[in-house]
């Protein structure tokens, strides 16, 4: 008797560990050769997570779990000073809080934002980074298993390198948007500009799309920006294409130009099933994005398999168990 009943819980819990995920995880991977500042901004009906702001060292890697349903932005904080009482300020994304804790505050512009919907329309993810607000630092979003698209996005690329003088912010630490810069309803999709038929790409955000072709360059630029994934966890990484990356990467770095032909290659190969997303056909782009043309290198590298294996080891060791307490009460061993 008591035999069938150890046996019936453990058959339980060999099935509830195959099927209970809990959450998403977001991991964050810093490898700017600086300190980064991350900040973390929960939507207004989700809860915060383990911390709204916290600094990252060069190297360094932070996890947090987040509940299904959850949405959010994410940004990196550049040149902050916090004093032993974690109070002060940054000179890039700055939220305004005057401590380390965002606590509720987002980022000031210009800042590159990841932003999040987990389990939204069709139990799918949503995810994008977004250069609506400006640039500050190089970011990209890579998924880990889940199915559907989960294509890696983001922008590798230092636009604060190449940003037009006028748009140009704390010294060349940060590029504004035209939107920010010039404020006109043009620019910012506002008023009688306010609807995807009439706000066009301008000169700037043409600019922004062409160096990171997958992040949002302005207000209306949904479809080749916005990306899906079911059950993944997910990576932001700061300064994605530090050397350190490329050099692990295996990924030969020649034929890696901006066309959207030569994107296709290697990044089919990190995706399994059909995502929403409709690809890189709009991007006009052309020559070579980073300095040794590896612009998409850091964008295959992602997971190939896209499968979730949950607790695998737990149920190897549940179901050797299961088979030995069979064993035990069938002969009596
Ligand atoms: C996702 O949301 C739906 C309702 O919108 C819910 O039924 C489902 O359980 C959620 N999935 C997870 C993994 O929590
Ligand atoms: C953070 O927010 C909480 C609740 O809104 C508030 O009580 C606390 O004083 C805030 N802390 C800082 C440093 O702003």
């Amino acid at each position: 008797m008591m035999d069938s009943i150890k046996l019936y819980t453990i058959v339980v819990l060999f099935v509830l560990s195959g099927e209970y995920v809990s959450g998403t995880t977001f991991t964050f991977v810093n490898k700017c050769d600086y300190t980064v500042w991350p900040g973390i901004l929960a939507g207004a009906s989700s809860p915060k997570l383990d911390s709204t702001g916290f600094e990252l060292q060069n190297g360094g890697t932070r996890t947090f779990q987040a509940p299904s349903g959850w949405s959010g932005r994410f940004w990196g904080r550049t040149n902050c000073n916090f004093d032993g009482a974690g109070q002060g300020t940054c000179a890039t994304g700055d939220c305004g809080s005057g401590t380390m804790e965002c606590n509720g505050s987002g980022a000031t512009p210009p800042a590159t934002l990841a932003e999040f919907t987990l389990n939204g329309s069709g139990g799918q993810d949503f995810y994008d980074v977004s250069l609506v607000d400006g640039y500050n630092l190089p970011m990209i979003v890579e998924s880990n298993g889940g199915s559907g698209g989960c294509q890696t996005t983001g922008c590798l690329v230092d636009l604060n390198k190449r940003c037009p003088s006028e748009l140009m912010a704390e010294g060349g630490g940060a590029c504004k948007s035209a939107c920010e810069a010039f404020g006109t309803p043009e620019y910012c999709c506002s008023g009688e500009f306010g609807t995807p038929d009439k706000c066009k790409p301008s000169m700037y955000s043409e600019a922004f799309k062409s160096a990171c072709p997958r992040a949002y360059s302005y207000a209306y630029d949904d479809a080749t920006s916005t990306f899906t994934c079911s059950g993944g966890d997910y990576t932001i990484t700061f300064c994605p294409s530090s050397p350190s990356q490329k050099s692990s990467m295996g990924t030969p770095t020649s034929n890696m130009g901006a066309t959207p032909g030569t994107e296709a290659g290697p990044v089919a190969g990190a995706v399994t099933g059909s995502g929403t997303d409709t690809g890189m056909g709009t991007n006009t782009g052309t020559g070579s994005l980073m300095a040794d043309g590896s612009w998409f290198a850091g964008l295959a590298s992602g997971d190939s398999t896209n499968t979730r294996h949950p607790n695998f080891g737990l149920q190897l060791a549940l179901l050797f168990i299961v088979i030995t307490s069979l064993a035990t009460s069938l002969f009596n061993l």
